[in-house]
């Protein structure tokens, strides 16, 4: 099986070149302009196209047990829904059940994601510390390759961990060359101004954003950061969403420590305004964590992806559907966290982001794709165009219009907070791993088309920190003792 792409610019995050690329099976053979495809090659016409790395969206929660319910959109259809949109790798998160071991967690997640059809990693999360999840750490980094941990700070009496259990686990992470992650809000506070507002009568989803604000993320990134520096190891933060919680990022970078932030396409593009819809339904469709801020913090994060403090768009793509987000009427704090936009990601970012000059075509393979398969460790098998790279890309039109419309959407759910938002520049062929799984409004992916991508653990970003600790660790003064 042979794919030949014609005629497109091919754009990497640190290049663009007119090229064709030749793709043999599962991977990419040759990318140039001198290639000779074989005679039995699918041609596709890319001519006035970027041919680039499909989309990594490292942030996921699908089919996940959350808050008395389970996400809508299961590996099948988050997916899909990803395929539709460019993107062709997910990394989701296993979470296990309180008490459960986390190789179990693990056997459910790849049941669960024996329909993806996209590829797709995982994270795995501690939300306890004892001598079990010690030894399983290792178990899940060595043996199935997950290099990447996730802590909760927020969702207490569930699964927010304390500074302790965040100090032990990124000390193990140190340890095993893993990389730890936060969902950064302090979730003691978060608990407390959650009862001040109901007790103040606010009860509907406005009182979700108001126990949430962005001082109590900020003041979480930092804290995790200073954890992660004290131990050694690097730390990603998740769902970056207020300009607190990226200048802890940019301040910490500035001070030579690996952190990195994410911020996700709902914060760049949707506000605060949302909660003050007078449709409970709207605005409940809104709620999640953290949740979306005042306007002025766009520009913050925005700013962060222009100049390198923010390295990655996501979604948290965690879909409820209309009748699961009223299992919170009446009682915010039951109103299921989480929206979608697994589909809508790369367009969106695209039309807001290179079609107003934000973001060029290069830093925006960066931040949907590139920079995410570096931090993950699975550069450049994924997120470059690239002979010897997966065959994951999408040859994008920059013309391509779309208007988003719930109505017209793989996502399971029957509404989109993005409903209306107009898109120039959208993928008109998805190919993921040699095959085309989406073309012109056409899905071809199948459920079981998806693999699961090992990722192995990072000893050199490891090496570089405890080497740097080691020369610079406290040492005991020598001191003669004088006898008197
Ligand atoms: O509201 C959110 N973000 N739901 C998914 C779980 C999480 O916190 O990432
Ligand atoms: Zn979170
Ligand atoms: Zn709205
Ligand atoms: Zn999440």
């Amino acid at each position: 099986m042979s794919l030949f792409i014609r005629g497109g610019t091919v754009v990497n995050h640190d290049h663009s070149r007119r090229a064709d690329v030749l793709i043999q099976g599962e991977s990419i053979l040759a990318v140039g302009t001198t290639i000779e495809p074989p005679l039995s090659a699918d041609i596709i016409d890319a001519d006035g196209c970027y041919v680039m790395p499909g989309g990594i969206d490292p942030h996921t929660h699908l089919e996940l047990p959350f808050m008395g319910t389970v996400s809508a959109d299961d590996f099948e259809w988050g997916t899909k829904a990803g395929l539709t949109g460019g993107t062709t790798m997910v990394v989701d998160f296993c979470i296990p059940d309180p008490g459960q071991s986390m190789l179990a967690a693990y056997q459910d997640w790849r049941r669960k994601s024996e329909k993806a059809a996209a590829d797709y990693g995982f994270h795995m999360a501690v939300t306890s510390w004892s001598k079990q999840v010690f030894d399983e750490m290792e178990t899940v980094v060595k043996t199935y390759g997950i290099n990447t941990f996730k802590h909760f700070m927020a969702y207490k009496g569930a699964l927010m961990v304390d500074d302790d259990e965040l100090y032990n686990s990124f000390a193990r992470c140190a340890q095993l060359g893993a990389m730890p992650l936060v969902h950064a809000e302090n979730g003691d506070v978060v608990a407390r101004m959650q009862e001040a507002m109901l007790a103040r009568g606010i009860d509907g989803p406005e009182g979700h954003a108001f126990s949430r604000p962005p001082e109590v993320e900020g003041e979480a990134t930092s804290r995790a950061i200073m954890i992660a520096d004290m131990t050694g190891a690097p730390l990603y933060v998740v769902h970056t969403s207020c300009r607190q919680s990226h200048e802890a990022i940019a301040r910490a970078r500035a001070a030579g420590q690996r952190v990195h932030g994410e911020p996700l396409i709902q914060h760049l593009l949707l506000d605060a305004g949302e909660y003050r819809s007078d449709d409970w339904d709207h605005a409940a469709a809104c709620v999640m964590s953290p949740p979306f801020r005042d306007k002025s913090h766009q520009d913050s994060l925005w700013a962060g992806l222009q100049s390198g403090s923010l390295q990655v768009v996501a979604t948290d793509h965690c879909s409820f559907t209309r009748a699961q987000k009223r299992l919170g009427r009446g009682d915010f704090r039951k109103i299921p966290n989480g929206t979608g936009g697994l589909e809508d990601r790369m367009p969106l970012l695209w039309t807001a982001g290179v079609g107003t000059g934000r973001l060029t075509r290069e830093e925006f393979v960066a931040v949907t794709s590139a920079n995410i398969a570096r931090i993950l460790n699975v550069f450049p098998r994924k997120g470059a165009v690239m002979a010897g790279s997966d065959a994951d890309l999408v040859v994008w039109d920059p013309a391509a219009s779309k208007t988003i419309q719930a109505s017209r959407q793989v996502s399971r759910i029957e509404y989109n907070v993005f409903e209306g938002f107009s898109c120039t520049g959208g993928p008109a062929v998805t190919v993921s791993r040699g095959r085309i799984a989406w073309r012109d409004g056409e899905l071809r992916a199948e459920a079981g088309d998806g693999r699961y991508v090992e990722r192995p653990a990072f000893p050199p970003v490891h090496v570089a920190n405890s080497t740097w600790k080691a020369i610079t660790a406290p040492r005991a003064v020598a001191r003669d003792m004088v006898t008197p």
